[in-house]
């Protein structure tokens, strides 16, 4: 239900529900306290009248109780009266009955002893009733006010006006309060409308970019304006956008670059096919250098593939590593017993400084071993005869630390920054003639596992003299603690 409205008809109808329920009371509430005042003040105006009439007639009503007039002689007067108050005036004598009526026969009008009014009027209270005229039917409001001389009541005058023109007015208040509600409710329309068109253009325009960019259309951005949370949800839509071109560009790079790579020893492998093919497998002394060579480049095709299956594997990450406890000492002592036959041969002193209080890490076995492969392949690889290198282990701030330190040819300060950038190299023409040839991606394989590993990786290097490789790695959750 909800999503056929659609967030525009949610949010018109949210708002036009409060702003009529508020509406609704507010209208209620006021149109009854509106009508309540215009019956009291139609009421004080009627009873102020009535009094002075009552007071008018004072002196006339006397006359005519003492026997001094009689009741014609009286009618004048109180017609006149009656004109100047616009109403109808009825007088009552001490018993509530009509004497006279200025508007119908007085003898047709009922006893009026019990009415609201006059019984208020006697108890001097000022109270008005509506109710049909006796005699016409029609709705009329009375009030009534005693004739009083020297503390004895001689008489009661009664007062009454049609009600025709306060309903009228009160009519009229009602509709103008309905009338404003409306204009109310139609601004709220038009508001409502006007900030869902806020909320949904930016909401719009970031589905639209979405849809492209599924399609295939990287370049999207959204314009962001505004530091609202639609403001931010773009700018975060835009740092994934970035993101995701770059991580696409990347890889763009990282098969064409994987391409090459493969490419140039399977050249190779093929030229000498043909040259053996072409004839030169008559000489034997050619023979044999073109199968070493072509052996050259498998070995160098089996250490490209081994490198990128570690780096696929290092990318990975956590998910598919097994994770576990392991003593730092052990495994280090182990990586330099495995190369030490090696340094031996070239002539290459390895030694080691580890301190005992190394505590133990969350790590996996087979990520860290080809780290410090990775890393005491270089410090041998690029280092010559009479080197020195030394493999360091301590204790960090957060856990340890452990650094593989060269004395060998160094890197340039321009190149440094670049090294640990997958098929990065040096110079790969010098990288080519000794040894095996190396494919650049050790570092950035030894990079992505200690990252994986909440582990940060540093170089430093100076050329000539000699390089350095450090990583830090957390210690195992109360690994400290233990030692
Ligand atoms: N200890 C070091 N001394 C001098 N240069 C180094 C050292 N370690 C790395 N480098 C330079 O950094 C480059 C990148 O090293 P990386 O280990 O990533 O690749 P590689 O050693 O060339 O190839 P691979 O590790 O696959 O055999 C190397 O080619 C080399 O030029
Ligand atoms: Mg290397």
């Amino acid at each position: 239900m909800s999503r056929l409205i659609g967030l525009r008809g949610r949010l018109l109808a949210t708002y036009l529900l409060v702003v009529t329920f508020g509406l609704s009371v507010f209208v209620i509430r006021y149109g009854w306290i509106a009508q309540d005042g215009i019956v009291e003040e139609l009421e004080h105006e009627e009873e102020l009248r009535a009094f002075i009439l009552s007071n008018a007639l004072e002196e006339p009503v006397q006359a005519y109780t003492s026997g001094e007039l009689s009741l014609d002689d009286l009618k004048p007067h109180i017609d006149r009266l009656a004109a100047s108050a616009e109403g109808r005036l009825t007088l009552l004598d001490s018993q509530g009955v009509p004497l006279y009526d200025t508007q119908a026969d007085a003898a047709a009008i009922p006893n009026q002893w019990q009415q609201v009014e006059v019984q208020a009027a006697l108890t001097e209270r000022e109270e008005h009733d509506i109710r049909p005229d006796p005699i016409t039917g029609d709705e009329r409001l009375y009030v009534a006010a005693p004739i009083a001389h020297e503390g004895n009541v001689l008489g009661v005058v009664q007062l009454s006006i049609p009600t025709t023109e306060m309903w009228a007015e009160i009519r009229q208040t009602w509709l103008s309060l309905l009338a404003t509600s409306l204009v109310v409710v139609i601004a709220t329309v038009l508001v409502s409308l006007w900030l869902a068109k806020g909320i949904l253009e930016p909401v719009r325009a970031l589905r639209q970019a979405a849809v492209s960019m599924a399609a295939g259309d990287l370049d999207q951005r959204i314009s962001t304006d505004g530091s609202d949370e639609l403001g931010r949800l773009g700018q975060a839509f835009n740092r994934m956008a970035e993101r995701l071109q770059h991580m696409i560009i990347q890889q763009r790079d990282f098969v064409a670059n994987a391409s090459h790579e493969l490419r140039t020893p399977l050249t190779t492998i093929k030229l000498r096919i043909e040259a053996l093919h072409g004839g030169a497998r008559h000489d034997p002394t050619i023979t044999d250098r073109f199968l070493l060579e072509i052996e050259d480049e498998i070995n160098r095709l089996n250490h490209l593939i081994d490198n990128l299956l570690a780096l696929s594997d290092a990318e990975a990450g956590l998910d598919t590593w097994k994770m576990e406890r392991l003593d730092l000492q052990l495994l280090l002592s182990e990586s330099v017993a495995a190369f030490s036959p090696r340094a031996q041969s070239v002539g290459i002193t390895l030694t080691m400084d580890i301190s005992p209080q190394l505590p133990d890490v969350r790590a996996s076995a087979p990520q860290l071993r080809q780290v410090l492969d990775n890393l005491l392949d270089n410090a041998l690889k690029y280092s010559s005869p009479g080197g020195v290198i030394t493999l360091l282990g301590r204790p960090g701030k957060e856990g340890v630390v452990v650094s593989v330190t060269d004395t060998g040819q160094g890197i340039p300060a321009n190149d440094l920054s670049r090294v640990f950038d997958r098929f990065y190299r040096v110079d790969k023409a010098r990288s080519r003639q000794e040894g095996p040839a190396g494919t650049g991606l050790g570092l950035s394989i030894v990079r992505s596992i200690i990252e994986a590993h909440d582990g940060t990786v540093s170089i430093d290097s100076l050329e000539g003299k000699g390089t350095s490789v450090r990583f830090t790695l957390p210690a195992y959750p109360d690994a400290q603690s233990d030692h």
